[in-house]
């Protein structure tokens, strides 16, 4: 789909990098040639990443164990890597969510949410932002958002929250240092099954089939097609591609949000020659 060498010589940050989608980005970018960099909260799991990642490609994997929503530790996370050279894209991708009924939240899971996806996104934007702005390096930033930041979603509001605050982020600065080199997108995506979400979010069979049920395409992403998608986004073949953000869901938000949607699933072939006015189905017959 794209060439080996898309994305040789571009030093790239994942945060959230070690494991799922994150991790799947970072083999993604390798394959084509970038260095990458992962970072997360354990040290163990990024270490086991770059291990298995090593050999991938003709790029190299780099991690760097920091929480983000640590300020002074993203501070520190960035010389780090700026003392080898600048990075030239930044995914942020790091993210904690689960499923709960909101009157039962404590202010500290709130917090724990909020902090992980908002806090810890515009701590790295602010980070790299102001280093590529101060040194007129171009820079690429692509935030991993969700369908539902746009919609909202019951039984993750912390995230829907967040989210929609990440979204937000990413038009406004789009628009703000668009016209120094920097650009910024998003990718909403649906459900795709990785441990950490699906652990966490669709954690039955029965809670999984009413969300794959809902889906046109009657399956979920896969990590490959999400880093797919990132990669387009941030080679310089997307570069006129600024404060957008593109939905990868099958179309899953869409028919949620169609007034019949349902009806296809519901109604069998009998029902709909009850329903439909037999002159109109002589009509097209003719
Ligand atoms: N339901 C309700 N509250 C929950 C919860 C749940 N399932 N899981 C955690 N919390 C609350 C805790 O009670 C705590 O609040 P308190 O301090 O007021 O008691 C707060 O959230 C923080 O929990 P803690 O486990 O200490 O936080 P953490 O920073 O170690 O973990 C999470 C952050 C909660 C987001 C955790 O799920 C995580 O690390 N997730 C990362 C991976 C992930 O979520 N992947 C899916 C992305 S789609």
């Amino acid at each position: 789909m794209f060439r080996d060498d898309l994305l040789q010589d571009k030093r790239i940050l994942i945060t959230g990098g070690g494991t799922g989608l994150g991790k799947g980005m970072a083999r993604r970018f390798l394959e084509l040639g970038a260095t990458a960099y992962i970072c997360g909260r354990r040290r163990v799991v990024l270490e086991e990443t770059q291990a298995e990642l090593r050999q991938v490609g003709r790029g190299k994997i780099d991690f760097i164990a920091c929480d983000v929503r640590d300020l002074p530790g993203v501070e520190e996370m960035i010389v780090t890597i700026w003392r080898d050279g600048p990075l030239d894209i930044v995914v942020n991708n790091a993210a904690g969510n689960f499923l709960a009924r909101t009157e039962e939240l404590s202010p500290g899971a709130f917090e724990a949410v909020i902090g992980i996806v908002l806090t810890g996104t515009i701590n790295v934007t602010m980070a790299c932002g102001r280093r590529w702005l101060q040194s007129g390096h171009k820079g690429v930033m692509l935030n991993i958002a969700a369908t539902y930041a746009a919609t909202g979603s019951a039984y993750v509001v912390p995230s829907a929250i967040a989210k929609a605050g990440v979204v937000a982020l990413t038009r406004s600065l789009a628009v703000e240092w668009g016209n120094r080199g920097v650009r910024i997108n998003a990718i909403a995506s649906g459900p795709i099954p990785t441990e950490g979400a699906f652990s966490r979010l669709l954690p039955r069979p029965e809670i999984e089939k009413l969300a794959l049920d809902r889906n046109p395409l009657g399956r979920f992403g896969t990590v490959e097609e999400l880093a797919n998608l990132a990669v387009f986004m941030v080679s310089d073949g997307s570069g006129y591609i600024n404060g957008e953000v593109v939905t990868m869901d099958g179309g899953e938000w869409l028919e949620g949000a169609g007034e019949f949607s349902a009806l296809g699933r519901k109604l069998t072939e009998k029902d709909w020659e009850a329903l439909t006015p037999r002159k109109s189905r002589n009509r097209t017959d003719a």
